[in-house]
């Protein structure tokens, strides 16, 4: 089982439009599409930034993530992890696309995980989360933390 997690920028427009229905048509196709293509997943967005996670046959994880990459309602994507999962396993086997909108209260978790405000003010550099951070950030919200 391949995985691959990106982090990138809503783009303005995005943004400037109603960014709660954009995530929703954005899943809407998702979910349609990846089920074809037994890709699972997660989707975070803080209303900046999107991490994602992909999963599933390496080569159609990979063209998924070609084409996603090219969507102009985000820019600067950045890969944080291409890997194989440990034993195999499907982190999200139900979720052909899940989504967690991160709310305050999930901020603390966050921080103590990611430095998404780092992110954001430093997105021109290069951006340095560990591995193990980032997966245990996607275990938490799989598992409603
Ligand atoms: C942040 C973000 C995440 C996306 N995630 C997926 C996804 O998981 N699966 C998917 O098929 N498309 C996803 N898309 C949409 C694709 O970029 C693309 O619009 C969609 O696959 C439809 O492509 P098509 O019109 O060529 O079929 C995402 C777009 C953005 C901006």
């Amino acid at each position: 089982m391949y995985q691959l997690v990106y982090l990138s920028f809503a783009s303005k427009s995005f943004l400037a439009d109603d960014p709660e229905s954009g995530v929703d048509s954005i899943l809407q196709v998702a979910r349609v599409k990846n089920k074809d293509l037994g890709i699972t997943g997660m989707l975070l967005f803080n209303g900046v930034v999107f991490i994602q996670m992909l999963e599933g046959d390496k080569e159609e994880v990979e063209k998924l993530y070609a084409k996603i990459e090219e969507d102009p309602r985000h820019s600067k994507a950045k890969v944080l992890i291409r890997q194989n999962s440990k034993f195999g396993e499907r982190y999200f086997e139900d979720w052909t696309m899940g989504y967690r909108k991160v709310e305050k209260k999930d901020i603390k978790l966050i921080e103590t995980l990611v430095p998404w405000q780092d992110v954001s003010e430093v997105s021109q550099k290069d951006v340095i989360i560990p591995k193990l951070n980032l997966m245990e950030l996607f275990k938490q919200f799989r598992y409603g933390a």
